[in-house]
């Protein structure tokens, strides 16, 4: 793989699909559009997912996370539904501005419907897909309805700057070439994307630290050497904590989640690749699950070890003299390695994905021990199949060892009320 064939557009189109994008929704979905109808969508959600924007999404990841580690005081054996929960929240947030208290149907009953319409045993597709598009829409409403109803208050700023809210000011002002289902996909597809693939990553991370629990203890030593056993961790602690920002990247590398590279691509034009001929149409898959495997980049890929992403400086701050996996070549994509995707196509979400991932395990790894299963065999391979993998079987013990942590729960219940309006103050798009 070269620097050149991950970025090159011409293997970044999709293939046509039957039941998945025609039968399904009409292609409605951002995953399955081929490249050329799709640059407004994407437009739209690099708005919704740039630099200045996630900023302002930290303050619920943070608020989301110290839910979670407080749901877990009450249900430690609960945690894969409660890291479900969390990331859902975290993307449904950014999609549509509200939160979600719990992945039962009563709760949130649009919800239901989008993830029972995901259910391939349940309907016909063509009714789950119809399923699916109602919700959406109705999603969109909601939202609508919601933004009438505060301008009619004289209180248009009480509706938080979702991208849901964000795509209906567009669409007032200008021109937005989608029809009506279409546009409603586009803060929908954040929600298919972003929760479970985030969510299995951090059922990878618990296997890890459990198969690896020389891991577990440095990144502990880390966080309370740096920032003490007294508070919470935050995103203001991240420069400091550069531990758990490669723990993130290593859990990245070990599983990734799309371990075939998801949804395929599609190649655009005839291209040579390293002596083979390539034709137009040509279905492409990258397969993640190979490249992050490859000692090229990763010697003893195998290994479970943060350590190889730390940066020179880090490791001299760490007192680390020498790293230990030096491969003869460098991965050539920004984040150093796959799992994210390539090309044009690459996961507009990364970096979204990246702070719920370290806010979530600088959380909890401040308030728990993450064991494993006593008597249990790991199996370190057994994974679901299917676009995306995670571990088959719950694998870990979350053993609170913070007690304070309770103290910082109900201020961040309070945050999440209210702060979300707060949160628009540090900055606009
Ligand atoms: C650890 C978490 C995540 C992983 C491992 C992941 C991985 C991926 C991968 C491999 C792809 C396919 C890229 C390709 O075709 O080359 C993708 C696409 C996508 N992801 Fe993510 N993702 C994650 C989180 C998120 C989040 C949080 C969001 C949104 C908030 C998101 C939104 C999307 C969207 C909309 C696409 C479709 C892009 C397109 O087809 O143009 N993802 N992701």
């Amino acid at each position: 793989m070269s620097k050149s064939s991950i970025t090159s557009n011409k293997y970044s189109s999709r293939p046509r699909m039957v039941v998945m994008g025609e039968v399904y929704n009409g292609n409605s979905s951002i995953l399955t559009q081929p490249t050329e109808k799709r640059g407004v969508r994407r437009k739209l959600l690099y708005q919704a997912l740039n630099p200045k924007a996630l900023r302002l999404y930290k303050f619920t990841q943070e608020a989301e996370a110290s839910r979670l580690c407080y749901a877990l005081i009450q249900n430690p054996a609960g945690w894969e539904k409660q890291l479900e929960r969390f990331t859902s929240s975290v993307v449904f947030c950014v999609a549509y501005g509200h939160r979600i208290d719990s992945l039962e149907a009563q709760t949130f009953p649009l919800i239901a419907k989008v993830a029972s319409a995901l259910a391939p045993w349940k309907r016909e597709v063509q009714a789950m897909g119809l399923e699916e598009g109602q919700a959406n829409l109705a999603l969109l409403e909601m939202v609508k309805q919601e933004v009438a109803t505060a301008k009619a208050k004289g209180k248009p700023d009480t509706v938080s700057d979702d991208l849901c809210k964000l795509l209906l000011d567009m669409r007032e002002k200008e021109s937005v070439p989608l029809s009506g289902t279409h546009f409603s996909y586009v803060p929908a597809s954040l929600f298919g994307a972003g929760s479970d693939t985030t969510a299995s990553t951090l059922c990878s991370a618990s296997l890890g630290l459990v198969t690896h629990p020389g891991v577990l203890k440095v990144t502990q030593v880390e966080l309370d050497s740096v920032v003490g056993t007294e508070r919470t961790r935050t995103f203001a602690d991240e420069a400091n904590l550069p531990y758990i920002r490669v723990l993130c990247k290593e859990t990245l590398r070990w599983r990734p989640v799309a371990a075939l590279g998801g949804t395929p691509h599609a190649s655009t034009e005839a291209d040579i690749y390293e002596g083979w001929h390539i034709p137009s149409d040509t279905i492409v898959l990258g397969n993640n699950w190979a490249i992050n495997f490859n000692e090229e980049y990763y010697p003893k890929p195998r290994q479970f070890d943060k350590v190889r992403f730390l940066s020179d400086a880090e490791r001299a701050r760490l007192g680390i003299d020498k790293q230990p996996y030096v491969g003869s070549n460098i991965h050539p994509a920004k984040a150093g390695h796959s799992s994210f995707g390539l090309g044009r196509r690459i996961c507009p979400g990364a970096d979204l994905a990246a702070n719920s991932l370290f806010i979530a395990l600088a959380k909890l790894l401040w308030a728990y021990d993450i064991l494993p299963i006593e008597g249990r065999q790991y199996d370190i391979f057994a994974y679901t199949d299917g676009f995306n993998v995670r571990p088959k079987r719950s694998n870990a013990l979350f053993n609170f060892k913070a007690s304070s942590i309770r103290k910082y729960w109900r201020p961040s219940r309070r945050a999440l009320w209210h702060g979300w309006r707060s949160s628009r103050q540090l900055g606009s798009r």
